[in-house]
């Protein structure tokens, strides 16, 4: 049999994304509504079926987003969240007017426990508000998707009858959340087929599963469930998401790929795009990859070991199950210096899998320029840390204009700061218990603000004293909690930049909200 037949014979399971809505509900995780694009254009590029953008009546940020991915995107179905209230419903419904294939996904939580103490309604009211809930996103739209949330934890045959319920009312998609991660792949296995076996009508709708990885089941459950009926599976890029996150896009992907041997499915997914959508959603998020990650981390494709290494020379087979450009990782050919032109620079970035229009890689190409000249060897992981800090700067309004530190043994340590706030520049110094602690009292006195700082984190991108310092910082106020990430040559230079990176996005989420916004929290009703 040739590829082409066999590729015809798979069945397609359906890729739907929620890094922006379940992957941003991280706390720390909120990208802005320009860095939801971004992240929504990339996954549009890389074939993603389905497009949670978010949650319309969360925040007027979150309607913003949906609203404006809804313009934009034209392949990939574009989906907004609702409660199961007509509010909601008719938030979600107005945000994706625009869309040229829009999806409402309604949910309702379908367990004892949820519905006892959350929602405190009993099992029939529940079930009113799923045909209710259907049908009012029916007006707005032909697809519609139904979740039972905490389904795993649910009565099965209630399940069902409210699956049921919800195909009748017109629902085209019934997802099968595992929201808190609690299930085992062979017993989630086993609730896809006794659905399947239950439900009258479920030849009219496609199985969705959602599941979360609180045991780091996520992936592995997803894929059962998809073996036992499901075609379309919920997933986030480098599996961000509430708690310990979602089942991972590139770990489903991936599997259902390189184990077409035992999974006779495909995916539309353009894995040569996994790289770059994971890099953009760790550079707006903050959230860095663990460099042992499966299939997008850092050491992924890297082979330590003299054993490892000779035979990889050998043959690549010998210790590699996928090939990195697969994933969109080229083999690196390069190292870049200061000699290294215009054309080396596009190349590399190339192999990383970054594609920049043209005034982007200007830039970028002047930041390169920049680094060499202070660094003699630019690693590839250097190049990462520079596009992914020019990404952030792209609307930052506060910025670091100039820094000036003493510290040592013989002095107090002071800054001096100059900082261009929406392109007026303020100046402000400080003293501090050292030249870090400075300089953020010192940014402190050019725009105050009452945020708590919760985490400061420094390492090395590479080795070597030239070596860059990539700085995490996050600070928090009134519940809500802002990343800003940095790197620079100079590690105080990086924490400040970080801080003002941080504190950006608080401001305008501050901003938003005094302007009638509201803010992520939500009124504890269904
Ligand atoms: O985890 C969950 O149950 C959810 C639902 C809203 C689908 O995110
Ligand atoms: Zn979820």
């Amino acid at each position: 049999m040739t590829a082409k037949e066999s590729t015809f014979e798979r069945e397609t399971v359906l890729i739907f994304d929620t890094t922006l809505r379940d992957g941003e509900q991280s706390p720390g995780a909120s990208m802005t509504v320009e860095e939801k694009l971004r992240v929504a254009e990339i996954l549009e590029e890389m074939g993603v079926d389905v497009i949670e953008a978010g949650f319309p009546i969360a925040s007027e940020g979150d309607f913003r987003a949906v609203h404006e991915i809804a313009k934009r995107v034209k392949r990939s179905v574009v989906c907004g969240l609702a409660r199961a209230t007509a509010a909601d419903i008719d938030r979600a419904g107005e945000a994706l007017r625009p869309a040229e294939r829009g999806r409402i996904h309604t949910f309702i939580a379908t367990s004892p426990l949820h519905m006892k103490y959350k929602l405190q309604m009993t099992p029939e009211e529940v079930l009113e508000r799923v045909r209710d809930s259907v049908r009012r996103a029916r007006r707005w739209t032909d697809d519609v998707e139904w979740s039972g949330e905490d389904a795993s934890r649910s009565d099965r045959d209630f399940l069902c009858r409210c699956i049921e319920t919800a195909i009748a009312a017109g629902a085209t998609t019934v997802n099968i959340p595992d929201t808190v991660g609690y299930a085992h792949p062979e017993e989630f296995a086993d609730l896809i087929r006794y659905i399947r076996d239950h439900v009258p009508n479920i030849d009219r709708a496609v199985i969705s599963v959602h599941c979360h990885n609180d045991l780091g089941l996520a992936v592995a459950n997803s894929l059962r469930a998809i073996e036992a009926g499901a075609r379309q599976v919920e997933c986030t890029v480098n599996g961000i998401g509430e708690r310990a996150g979602n089942a991972a896009l590139e770990e489903i992907v991936m599997a259902i790929r390189t184990r077409a041997d035992l999974l006779p499915f495909r995916t539309n997914i353009d894995t040569t795009k996994i790289m770059a959508a994971s890099r953009l959603v760790s550079a707006v998020t903050g959230f860095t990859v663990q460099p042992n990650k499966a299939i997008v981390g850092a050491n992924a494709f890297a082979h330590e070991s003299g054993i490892h290494q000779d035979g990889v020379l050998k043959h690549a087979q010998t210790y590699e199950i996928m090939r990195p450009e697969d994933v969109g990782l080229a083999r690196s050919s390069l190292v870049l210096g200061k000699h290294s032109g215009r054309h080396a620079f596009r190349r590399k970035l190339e192999e990383l899998g970054y594609h920049l229009g043209d005034n982007a890689l200007e830039e970028a190409f002047r930041r390169f320029k920049d680094l060499a000249d202070r660094k003699k060897q630019v690693y590839d992981e250097d190049i990462v840390a520079l596009v992914d800090q020019e990404i952030q700067d792209l609307d930052q309004r506060v910025r670091l204009e100039s820094l000036r530190v003493e510290c040592g043994t013989e002095c107090t340590p002071r800054a001096e700061v100059a900082l261009a706030v929406d392109g007026a520049v303020r100046r402000a110094e400080a003293t501090g218990d050292g030249p870090v602690d400075a300089a953020f009292r010192a940014i402190r006195e050019a725009v105050p603000h009452e945020a708590e700082l919760r985490l400061f984190q420094i390492h090395a991108i590479t080795g070597g004293t030239d070596a860059q310092a990539a700085v995490t910082v996050r600070l928090a106020r009134d519940h809500r909690v802002f990343h800003g990430h940095a790197s620079d040559t100079d590690t105080i230079v990086a924490a400040a930049k970080a801080y003002l990176a941080a504190l950006d996005r608080l401001l305008r989420a501050a901003e938003r909200t005094r302007e009638g916004g509201g803010s992520r929290e939500l009124p504890p009703a269904v």
